[in-house]
């Protein structure tokens, strides 16, 4: 089982290299302390949409410096999907924290959530990738990085808002089912999805 401080010494044990659907070599790789400026250029063009659909603390420099200076400090493994211009495409995020409120959600609905089980997983990808297969073709590793990092099951950091159909449609696609609905600090509709291993 991986822990943080070794994918951080070592990014390659989490490191595979793939082409996506129209034929674009990418790769996705654990978040780098060198990656600050790229993923200020991926976060800084996101749409007002996906933001909306998908919330970081910030989306400039400053913001992408903080998540570089996280790598292997707290509960989280972000990263990065890099296509073969060098852009970052999509950040993909793993927290080994589960939360009091996710355990008292998903608890209601009868799943007992706990940290040698379950993984918190989140993704975006920029807008120029969304709606072209990516994220599928992207899932196979997700679930690689949950079984390495020693995890079964993946539930939805922070759930997904109920008026984002594709997100809908890609998590059940890739075996997620609903647990339940909620509504978010923000007070926004939204919905629990758990994975369990098939
Ligand atoms: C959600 C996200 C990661 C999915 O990745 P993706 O590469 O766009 O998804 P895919 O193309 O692999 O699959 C999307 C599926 O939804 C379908 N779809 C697209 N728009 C849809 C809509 N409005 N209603 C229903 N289904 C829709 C697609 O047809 C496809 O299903 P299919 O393969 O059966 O045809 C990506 O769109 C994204 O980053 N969105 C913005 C941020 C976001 O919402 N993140 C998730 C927050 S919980």
């Amino acid at each position: 089982m991986l822990t943080l401080a070794q994918i951080a010494a070592e990014p390659e044990l989490l490191t595979w290299r793939l082409r996506l659907g129209d034929g674009t070599a990418a790769a996705l790789r654990p978040l780098e302390h060198g990656d600050a400026r790229g993923l200020a250029a991926f976060l800084g063009g996101l749409s007002a949409e996906t933001r909306r659909l998908s919330t970081y603390d910030g989306y400039d420099l400053a913001a992408a410096r903080e998540l570089c200076a996280a790598i292997a400090r707290y509960d989280k493994l972000r990263l990065v999907l890099e296509v073969d211009s060098g852009a970052v495409a999509g950040l993909v995020e793993f927290s080994l924290a589960i939360m009091p409120d996710d355990m008292a959600r998903y608890g209601a609905a009868g799943i007992r959530l706990g940290e040698r089980t379950d993984v918190r997983f989140g993704i975006t990808l920029a807008d120029a990738w969304q709606g072209r297969g990516v994220g599928t073709a992207v899932f196979p590793l997700v679930e690689e990085v949950a079984r390495r990092l020693g995890r079964s099951r993946i539930i939805l950091w922070g759930g997904v808002l109920a008026d984002n159909p594709r997100a809908l449609r890609f998590y059940e696609k890739n075996g997620f089912r609903r647990v339940g609905a909620f509504t978010d600090s923000g007070g926004r509709a939204s919905i629990d999805m758990i994975r369990e291993p098939v």
